[in-house]
């Protein structure tokens, strides 16, 4: 059950400007099905769906980033039957959205592994970031097969496999590792169908994000709810550990 209520805030000066990033965990899809008397897949195909809105409703509003969280590394525990009409879903979507999106400058990646995915979908999923690699207008992250935690694991591999020394290991190198390279930290992260956590979705690239989340079941999630949640963030005032006001001098590092 949902217990937070966005505080009234009255916009300041230090109120947000709208966000770059926006990360979406799009939940509810089968309980908006059952809802209906429908099977859960019925929800996937009603939620897959509605991407196609929220990405034009981002569009518009020139948010230049924007991912989606479609299946979790938790999700494979689900009844065979749903993961694999899950693949199907997407493989559809993929084929029958791609060249749309490509039209609309839309550059789409994928966080998480292709390990595990049937051939056709993984071979889907390379097209359409190949097709789409050189448009700048949108970047749409799909975290399809997407685990946080098997990311950051990911990444320690590789610094191992590097060589790489202990002083070499900075943020930014550990960043520059993970699967979204090159994409700035989500700024909002926006989570439809009532539960308030991360389920393991941008575990790392979160710390500092601004959370958003909304009863509203997510085949239902349409451009008015996006633009409530864009209503609050701007309301919010990010701090990042520092002071609410204008940024004061750093205090000097203690030596030793
Ligand atoms: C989100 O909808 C989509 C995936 C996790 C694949 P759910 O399938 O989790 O829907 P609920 O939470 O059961 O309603
Ligand atoms: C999170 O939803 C994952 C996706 C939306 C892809 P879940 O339905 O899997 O999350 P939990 O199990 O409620 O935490
Ligand atoms: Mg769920």
């Amino acid at each position: 059950m949902l217990t937070y209520t966005e505080p009234q805030r009255t916009p300041g000066p230090s109120a947000s400007p709208l966000p770059r990033h926006i990360a979406v965990i799009m939940d509810g899809n089968g309980r908006w099905a059952q809802q209906r008397g429908l099977p859960r897949l019925a929800g996937h195909r009603a939620g897959t769906e509605n991407i196609h809105r929220v990405v034009r409703a981002t569009l518009e509003r020139g948010v230049p980033y924007l991912t989606i969280y479609a299946f979790s590394t938790e999700n494979w525990s689900r009844p065979r039957e749903e993961v694999r009409g899950l693949f199907g879903i997407l493989a559809e979507v993929i084929h029958r959205e791609t060249s749309a999106l490509h039209k609309q400058g839309v550059q789409i990646r994928h966080l998480g592994s292709l390990e595990g995915l049937p051939a056709p979908l993984r071979g889907s999923i390379v097209e359409a970031i190949e097709l789409t690699k050189a448009n700048r207008r949108l970047v749409l992250a799909v975290a399809f097969n997407y685990g946080g935690r098997r990311e950051i694991v990911a990444a320690v591999q590789r610094i191992v496999r590097e060589g790489l020394s202990p002083e070499e290991i900075t943020e930014e190198l550990v960043s520059a590792r993970l699967s979204t390279d090159g994409l700035p930290d989500p700024d909002l992260i926006i989570r439809t169908g009532g539960e308030v956590r991360l389920s393991n979705f941008l575990i790392w690239q979160a710390a500092y994000s601004e959370y958003y989340a909304t009863p509203t079941l997510w085949p239902d999630f349409g451009p008015e709810d996006l633009a409530e949640a864009l209503a609050a963030y701007c309301q919010r005032q990010r701090r990042f550990g520092g002071l609410a006001g204008p940024p004061t001098q750093p205090a000097p590092l203690p030596t030793a």
